[in-house]
């Protein structure tokens, strides 16, 4: 399913107040999936403390939230807009895909949780749609 220019418009207007807030967005969606998920712990295991708040998880917050909203920008041509991320995932990081939608469910929690005015059924629609093209796009390179 495509987003409609509508379905875009509610999407980057909730992203536009995500932006003011992108770190506590992200570290609530990474630790989350971090600590409800415990699986997708072993992708970082290289990490010396994958506790909440700390050092690396509050780095890589600012990284993937960086890439989600460098990705609103592209949203007419996602797969070309996310071509190199794609290439890292699946080659050299080998993240199994099924944690692209892992993450964009407690992308979509907290979302939920931190603007509940603005996360209408409309909205919520507009989000889960762009982030399940985002997932299929960070997929591209998997076939
Ligand atoms: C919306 C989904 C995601 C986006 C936009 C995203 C974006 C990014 C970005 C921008 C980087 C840094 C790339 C670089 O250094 O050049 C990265 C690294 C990484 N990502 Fe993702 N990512 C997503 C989902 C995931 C998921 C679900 C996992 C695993 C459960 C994952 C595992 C990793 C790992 C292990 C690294 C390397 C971290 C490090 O060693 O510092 N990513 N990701």
């Amino acid at each position: 399913m495509s987003l409609s220019a509508k379905g875009q418009g509610n999407c980057q207007g909730l992203f536009g107040k995500v932006a003011g807030r992108t770190e506590d967005v992200a570290n609530e969606a990474l630790s989350r999936t971090l600590l409800v998920y415990t699986q997708t712990k072993r992708y970082f295991s290289h990490w010396k403390d994958l506790s909440l708040g700390s050092a690396p998880v509050r780095k890589h917050r600012g990284t993937v939230m960086g890439g989600v909203l460098d990705v609103i920008g592209k949203i007419d041509d996602l797969n070309a807009g996310l071509l190199t991320l794609s290439e890292l995932h699946a080659f050299m990081l080998r993240v199994d895909p099924v944690y692209f939608k892992i993450f964009n469910h407690n992308m979509l929690v907290t979302l939920a949780m931190m603007f509940p005015d603005d996360f209408t059924p409309e909205v919520h629609v507009a989000t889960d749609t762009f982030l399940a093209q985002l997932a299929l796009a960070l997929s591209e390179k998997y076939g």
